[in-house]
């Protein structure tokens, strides 16, 4: 099987993918869009890959092939659509969608590194030319109810498999009321994820719509949020009803020291929301806010492009960081430890 996740976090979706009973990741790339997660599963232990946060799409892998084997798309086409894997695929996608009707639609989507030797497009209509001789009943559609995605993962090496999530799996429930600058909810599930086990509340000082009180909930924290914007309480109360939310400035919280398990927040920079005042002052000051109300062995994960070193205060330790795109921008997830 194989995963995508967002650009960036094929490593922490690993790790979650890895706290799973007979799963075992096996690779990790990147095709050009999303980061692909390589997965070997145990025969049934694949339901529970459903519940999995970080991932966008989950696949039933149906061939893999290098180009070096031979760099032509009817050939990349005929070596990973394998019928024997097909079917064995087709039974997990059964099992997720229902019945598999002789007629059916599909689509294939391609994706590739490089396009010296063929278009991306090229390897789509060879691939689709290959299901239809395999599969004469089906026809093509778009959308359709099935999808074959090959992805060319790492240069030269390519993997075909059939998708097995719809939209659900990376929008998890959804949120009830959109907002500008929502966050994905698998990056904010990758930030929780980063806070360590659930232990106490999760405070979220700049919570906008909610989605990283939503997947602390999720996790098993109590959740509390703060947003300086009255109208993001309205949002955020509909979307995560569980969450005690507040109006509040991220530079002064109204929050006794030491009193939350661990801060998370995807802080604003400019693109849709502004800070108040100098960007070097607002971030010191939030910063200096949330290792104050951390109590010592607690994490704080904060999402931004840049926390130059002078807005860090001592009694933040970097765990680690994760360089990840987003809306096509590269912006970072910053770990510390709360010493
Ligand atoms: C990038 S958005 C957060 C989006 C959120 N993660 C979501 O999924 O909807 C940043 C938020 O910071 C809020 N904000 C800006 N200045 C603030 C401050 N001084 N204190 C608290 N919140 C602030 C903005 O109103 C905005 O909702």
């Amino acid at each position: 099987m194989f995963a995508t996740a967002v650009p960036g976090l094929a490593r922490l979706a690993g790790r979650e993918l890895e706290t799973l009973d007979g799963v075992r990741v096996t690779g990790y790339g990147f095709d050009g869009r999303s980061d692909v997660v390589l997965l070997d599963v145990d025969r049934g232990r694949r339901r529970q890959l459903r519940s999995v946060r970080t991932i966008e799409d989950l696949f039933a892998e149906v061939g893999r092939t290098l180009r070096t084997d031979g760099d032509r798309p009817h050939w990349i086409a005929s070596r990973t659509w394998q019928p024997e894997r097909v079917q064995r695929a087709l039974s997990i996608w059964a099992e997720e969608a229902g019945p598999l009707t002789p007629a059916i639609t599909f689509r294939v989507i391609a994706r590739v590194l490089q396009e010296t030797s063929f278009l991306r497009t090229d390897l789509r209509r060879e691939l689709a030319a290959a299901v239809s001789r395999d599969k004469r009943k089906w026809s093509i559609a778009d959308p359709a109810r099935l999808e074959v995605w090959i992805s060319e993962y790492a240069p030269g090496r390519l993997v075909a498999g059939i998708r097995l999530s719809d939209a659900s799996m990376r929008q998890h429930r959804g949120r009830v009321t959109e907002r500008s600058g929502a966050l994905r909810p698998t990056v904010a599930a990758a930030m929780v994820g980063l806070a360590g086990p659930a232990g106490g509340l999760l405070l979220d000082p700049c919570c906008g719509s909610g989605t990283i009180l939503a997947e602390a909930l999720a996790a098993g924290w109590e959740a509390e949020g703060r947003d300086a914007d009255p109208a993001a309480m309205d949002v955020s109360r509909r979307n995560v009803p569980a969450a005690a939310v507040k109006v509040g400035d991220a530079r002064r919280l109204d929050l006794a020291g030491a009193s939350v398990g661990a801060c998370v927040s995807n802080l604003p920079f400019g693109q849709q929301y502004d800070v108040q005042g100098e960007m070097g002052q607002w971030l010191a000051a939030v910063l200096a806010e949330t290792a104050r109300v951390t109590r010592p062995g607690g994490r704080v994960i904060l999402l931004a492009p840049q926390l130059p070193r002078s807005v860090v205060p001592a009694q933040l330790r970097m765990r680690e960081r994760h360089q990840i795109r987003l809306l096509g921008t590269k912006t970072t997830i910053w770990a510390y430890d709360r010493a």
